[in-house]
């Protein structure tokens, strides 16, 4: 049987460092002892300073309130799912963290060279019970952290049983807003931008896809992030257990615009209307079939002077070769680049992807200049008076 080369070597002792298996040789004097001892403390202190400067940011983060974008607090199974193994993760993490680095503090401080000692410390490559014990741990830990994970996402994956009430939506992301159709139920053949309005405690079905490049939906507090790619459908399948209004933001970069492409999920309580807390605000909320009723007529017809003079501008501008306006203008080519169907923009909370507050005001600056605030924005500038821009905002708004 062929020798092998020494990998293991025992404690040298007191003995000179000498002969040719000695990996340092002869003429490689270890560097005086108190030299390392002294360099050790201005290693420590920038690593307490980022020590304590990660405590602050920690508890930087701690608040009483529920952030809008705060995936600890979810609301519905799935959302249950994906926060019950980011915290698993998470604590596994500091605890393995917390181990290592105390060993580490451990060795550091009992090992360290003393003075006078040129001895090379016991050398422990190839030692078979140290590699059994630092492969055993970690693979333990991965098999431990991906059999649960993977039911997990089998649970996730899960269509609803076809027994009970579902609200199917075609979700898709397009430079750079959302675009909901509403495929069954009460809801059928409606279309929305922005916000999606579902009813709580009902299963959902969401098909995600893209009409120009990959976008992420991303409802912090509903669930976890789905990819809309273009020509593919992948579902995402949830049930809201909370009524409420909770932003969401797209999580893939998709282009000039990406990190202004937010969007709302709007659970309506299934009978009466409800009142909840919206950004510090009580909003009312009205019942999901309520919802349903006044969004599946047309739009509303122009009320004053003002209102048929906007509406005369939106027409003579080409706004309706994109836009669809329920019964008004309804001839809008569908195109990947056709906008929002706008036929009750009037009593969505926001515009332009989530990115203004709805408003008049608003309303007259997005549609004077777009690209100013959506850079990239494939609405384009009409060049419209501010006294054009004023009117168009007051007809849309009117479309409650
Ligand atoms: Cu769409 Cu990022």
């Amino acid at each position: 049987m062929p020798q092998k080369a020494p990998v293991v070597s025992a404690c040298h002792g007191n003995s000179s460092l000498s002969g040719s298996s000695d990996q340092r040789g002869p003429s490689s004097p270890l560097p005086p002892a108190k030299q390392i001892g002294a360099s050790l403390l201005p290693w420590l202190r920038p690593l307490v300073v980022l020590g304590l400067i990660a405590v602050a940011q920690g508890l930087a983060g701690c608040s009483g309130e529920v952030a809008p974008r705060n995936t600890h607090t979810p609301i519905s199974s799935s959302g249950d799912i994906s926060t019950f193994f980011y915290q698993m993760l998470l604590y596994l993490d500091i605890a393995v963290m917390a181990v290592v680095a105390a060993i580490w503090a451990y060795a550091l401080v009992k090992f360290r060279r003393r003075e006078g000692d040129d001895t090379l410390p016991p050398q422990n490559h190839g030692n078979m019970k140290l590699e059994v014990i630092w492969t055993a741990i970690p693979t333990l830990i991965v098999v431990g952290i991906t059999v649960p994970m993977l039911a997990g996402v089998f649970q996730m994956s899960k269509r609803p049983d076809a027994n009970q009430r579902i609200i199917e939506v075609d979700v898709t992301g397009k430079q750079w807003w959302w675009e909901f159709d509403y495929k069954n139920d009460t809801a059928n053949g409606l279309q929305t931008a922005t916000e999606l309005h579902v009813p709580v405690n009902t299963a959902i079905v969401l098909n995600m896809t893209s009409a120009d490049v990959i976008h992420a939906w991303w409802i912090p507090r509903l669930a976890g992030k789905r990819d809309a790619t273009p020509g593919r459908n992948y579902p995402v399948y949830v049930t809201p257990r909370e009524v409420g209004i909770f932003d969401g933001q797209c999580a893939e970069l998709c282009g000039a615009s990406h990190a202004l492409m937010g969007t709302k999920l709007v659970v309506h309580p299934l009978a009466k209307d409800a009142e909840v807390d919206y950004q510090g605000k009580k909003v009312t909320l009205e019942s999901y079939e309520t919802w349903v009723q006044h969004n599946q007529a047309d739009a509303a017809k122009p009320a004053s002077a003002e209102i048929e003079k906007g509406a005369k501008l939106f027409s003579e501008r080409t706004c309706p070769t994109c836009h669809i306006i329920k019964g008004q203008f309804d001839t809008a080519i569908r195109a990947p680049t056709s906008g929002p169907n706008l036929s009750h923009v009037g009593s969505r909370l926001a515009i332009a992807a989530n990115t203004l507050v709805n408003n008049p005001e608003n309303l007259a600056k997005w549609i004077a200049k777009p690209s100013a605030i959506k850079p990239g924005s494939k609405m384009p500038d009409l060049n419209l008076t501010p006294d054009e821009a004023k009117a168009i905002a007051t007809y849309l708004y009117s479309l409650k």
